[in-house]
This record gives C-alpha cells, sequence and structure tokens, in this order.
C-alpha cells in the first residue's frame, strides 16, 4: 500500500522534471514560429522558477487548512490547466503566463508531495519512499528529452506548431496525478492534527496494512497524539522563526542552498554548452553526451534509494559533497591549464559529478526537510526550504551564462567546488543524523532545546 501511495505523490516529481526539462526542445522550434528577443528567452524560462517559489510559499501555509492531499489535488489541476494553455498559447506573453501557472503547481507539488510521502512512510523506509521522488524529477527531466526528440522525428520537415505537442504531453501525467490522489486518503498525521482520530486509525492501519486493533497503531496514533498535545501547550505551539525551531530551518534551508549552488542545474540546463566549450566539437556529439548524463542521473538515483535508510543520512552527504567538490575541481584545473585532455576530463568529471549528486545532495535536502520540523510548523516551515531551493535555483540559472562570458569554466567550475567542500563542514556541524527515527523522536529531541546535530549519534 505504502508503495501505491509514494507512486502516486512521485508523479508530481515526474511532472516537476518534465516541466522544467521540456522548455529545452521546445525553444528552437518556438524561435520559428515567433520571433523571441534574448529578455523574452530569459523571463518565459524564468516563469516556472518564479511561479514555484510563490507556489511553494503558498502550499507551506494551505497544507494545513486544505490538507495535503487538497493541496496535491488542486497542483494537479494547475498542471493540467497550465498544460492545455501552453499546447494553445497564441503567442509568446501568453505562453509565459502559462508557465507561471505551471510554476504555480510546481513549487506546490514539489513541496507537498515529499511531506505527504515523509507522513505516511514507515521510519525504516522514509528515506527510500522520499527518494522515489527525486528519482521521478529525473525521469521526469529525461521523459521531456525524449518526447521532445519524439516530436521532432514525428514532425519531420516542418516543425512549426510542434512545441504545442510537447507541452500537452504534460497533460497525461498531470492527469493521473488527480485521479491517483482522489483515490488517497490524507496522511494519519494531518488526520490526527484535524481531530479525526478514527479515519487516522483506518489509514494507519491500511497502509502499514495490519488490522485497526493492532498495537503498532495504537502506539503509532498515540506518539502523534503526544506530540501535539506538547505542540498545544506551548504559547500558541512552536512558531516557525522561536529559537527551538531554529536549528530545523538551518539545516533545511541550508542543505537546498549547497544543492543548488553545488551548480547542479549549471550541468542540467547547459550540460550541451559545457560540452561543447570542453572540446566536443559537434552539436551531436555534445547532445549525446548530455542525454549521457540524464541516465547516468537517473541510474545512480536507484543506488541512492537502494542505500539511504542504510547508510546514515550524514555519511552519505559528506560522500556527496566531497564526490562532487573532487570531480568539479578536476575540471576547473583541466580547463585552466588549458589541457589537451580536457574534452575526456570533463566527460569523466562530470559523469561522477553526477554520479555524487544523485546518491546523495539530489534526494537528500528533499528527504530531510520533511523530517526536521515539527508538526505544527511543518507546511510553512517546508515552504520556506522549498523558497531557498527555487531562489537559488533561479539565481544560478541566470548567473551562469554570463558568468562564463565573464570569468570563464574554471572558475565558475571552482567556485562550485568550494561550495561543495564548505558542505562537508556544514553537514559535520548541523545535520542531525535522522536515518529510522520517527518523525516524532526528531520533534520531542528539537524542541527540548537538545543540540540538533547530536541527534541520533549516541
Ligand atoms: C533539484 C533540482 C535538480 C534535480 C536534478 C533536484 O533535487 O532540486 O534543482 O534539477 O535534482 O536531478
Amino acid at each position: 500500500m505504502i508503495w501505491i501511495v509514494a507512486a502516486v505523490a512521485a508523479i508530481a516529481g515526474f511532472l516537476f522534471g518534465f516541466d522544467e526539462g521540456v522548455i529545452a526542445g521546445a525553444l528552437a522550434p518556438l524561435k520559428q514560429d515567433f520571433t523571441i528577443s534574448a529578455t523574452a528567452e530569459g523571463v518565459m524560462t524564468a516563469a516556472v522558477p518564479l511561479g514555484a517559489l510563490v507556489g511553494a510559499l503558498a502550499a507551506g501555509y494551505l497544507a494545513g487548512p486544505m490538507g495535503r492531499r487538497g493541496v496535491l489535488l488542486a497542483a494537479a489541476i494547475l498542471f493540467v490547466l497550465g498544460a492545455l494553455w501552453a499546447a494553445l498559447a497564441g503567442g509568446v506573453f501568453s505562453l509565459t503566463m502559462a508557465r507561471l501557472v505551471l510554476g504555480l503547481a510546481i513549487g506546490s507539488a514539489a513541496m507537498t508531495a515529499p511531506l505527504y510521502i515523509a507522513e505516511c512512510a514507515p521510519a525504516e523506509k522514509r528515506g527510500t519512499l522520499v527518494a522515489a521522488y527525486q528519482l521521478a524529477i529525473t525521469l521526469g527531466i529525461l521523459g521531456a528529452y525524449f518526447i521532445d526528440d519524439l516530436v521532432i522525428t514525428l514532425t519531420g520537415d516542418d516543425p512549426s506548431d510542434s512545441w504545442r505537442w510537447m507541452f500537452a504531453a504534460g497533460i497525461v501525467p498531470a492527469v493521473a496525478l488527480g485521479v491517483g490522489m482522489a483515490m488517497l486518503t490524507d496522511t494519519p498525521r494531518w488526520l490526527m492534527q484535524k481531530g479525526r482520530r478514527d479515519e487516522a486509525r483506518r489509514v494507519a492501519a491500511k497502509l502499514a496494512e495490519v488490522p485497526e486493533d493492532d498495537r503498532a497503531v495504537a502506539a503509532e496514533l498515540a506518539d502523534i497524539e503526544a506530540r501535539l498535545a506538547e505542540e498545544r501547550r506551548g504559547p500558541g505551539g512552536p512558531s516557525l522563526l522561536s529559537p527551538a525551531v531554529r536549528p530545523a530551518l538551518i539545516v533545511a534551508m541550508g542543505l537546498f542552498l549547497l544543492q543548488q549552488l553545488s551548480g547542479i542545474n549549471a550541468v542540467i540546463y547547459f550540460a550541451p554548452t559545457v560540452f561543447g566549450l570542453t572540446g566536443f566539437d559537434t552539436h551531436a556529439g555534445a547532445m549525446l553526451a548530455t542525454v549521457g548524463i540524464g541516465v547516468v542521473n537517473v541510474a545512480m538515483t536507484v543506488v541512492g534509494m537502494i542505500i539511504i535508510d542504510r547508510i546514515g543520512r550524514r555519511s552519505l552527504l559528506v560522500i556527496g559533497f566531497v564526490g562532487t567538490a573532487v570531480s568539479l575541481a578536476a575540471i576547473a584545473v583541466a580547463a585552466s591549464s588549458g589541457s589537451g585532455d580536457l574534452g575526456w576530463v570533463a566527460l569523466i568529471g562530470l559523469v561522477v559529478y553526477i554520479a555524487a549528486f544523485a546518491i546523495s545532495l539530489g534526494p537528500l535536502p528533499w528527504i530531510m526537510m520533511a523530517e526536521v520540523f515539527p508538526l505544527a510548523v511543518r507546511g510553512p516551515g517546508m515552504g520556506l526550504a522549498s523558497v531557498a531551493n527555487w531562489g537559488f535555483n533561479a539565481l544560478v540559472v541566470f548567473s551562469f551564462p554570463v558568468l562564463l562570458q565573464a570569468v570563464g569554466l574554471s572558475v565558475v567550475f571552482g567556485l562550485f567546488a568550494i561550495v561543495c567542500a564548505l558542505g562537508v563542514f556544514f553537514t559535520l556541524r548541523y545535520v542531525p543524523e535522522t536515518r529510522g527515527a520517527s518523525l516524532e523522536d526528531i520533534e520531542a529531541h528539537l524542541t527540548a532545546g537538545r543540540p540538533f546535530a547530536a541527534f541520533g549519534r549516541a
């Protein structure tokens, strides 16, 4: 049952990756149909992260009153509307508006789906199940590349309007998300928070595949109840900015800052450019290398899913930060020395980089942002963490082409490498070990004011 729940929620991740990636192949045919200035192109591309920023904040506050399921249903409707609008757009302005709507959908779903999965999952499988969400993101990116390619092949000599089919393809997973969520219930934790105890018991039993009067279900509900009672006792419950919650905010926002400033989307969005700069002289060669990156990203995310609840979160983060720092530094050094082997160093370096990212920096921020906040402020806390994700995402994607021109590849990759190295220190100093712990135990430790990074390491 829990796998079905995770699979449905993960469709949101697929849509996230798909709607992000689809523009890559759509830009060329779009430029045949409309005249698009550089500014208009930037604004149209930026509409998604911008909309996502607003969507994430809004969803953070709505996940309480509307429920996790309610927000995901609303996001599914926005995904369908946005895709339809984009497919039927009469010009660049309306396409930009459509992408803003898609951004709203992505932002709200990207925050709520990991929350939904984490609150349904048993503690010992939580990492793997939320990582399935990251897997869906990577599959969505790859799926978008394939659909773009397929449409171009099918439309043959006359690619005008082909972009409409690329955007329209997003309607299929969006409908699947809506239908799937309509058939599921909300999480036991949210139901308890709303005082719907009987429903919570029924859902918890179904998720654990045990009878409703099972002892484990009673224990889980009692645990949630105790946390809620504790939260009510405080003056209006813990506030997001209270000193007790601050360590959680630092971990969740800090991990997304590091994830984005590691340069991941400079690689995902601009891989052909990077390969071109490092000596892959044909466009086809660069594209092939790019698809290779996408495939390694998917494959290594699967490896990450398998090991994430076995190796601790902290060790895995350190492995990821060291791997990304070393591979980026190698490319930076090769680029600055003008080495004749730069093409190969870049290819091997980027494969190692993506592999290290995919087992660690990719999934872990999503997993940990769903784990560290107390129930009372979980929605708003995750909303703020997502703002860090989208804000720094936009910053990197915008500044990368400019920086590349101003200071060159070696300096930019050198900067990304330094950020990854700092990630090691951040992890050791601030990140708790949440593997296998119940969300209620994590919360009890945090709100007791004990050093957060000491959690789970006794
Ligand atoms: C990041 C995205 C990135 C993707 C790549 C996600 O965890 O948040 O910004 O594009 O991983 O796989």
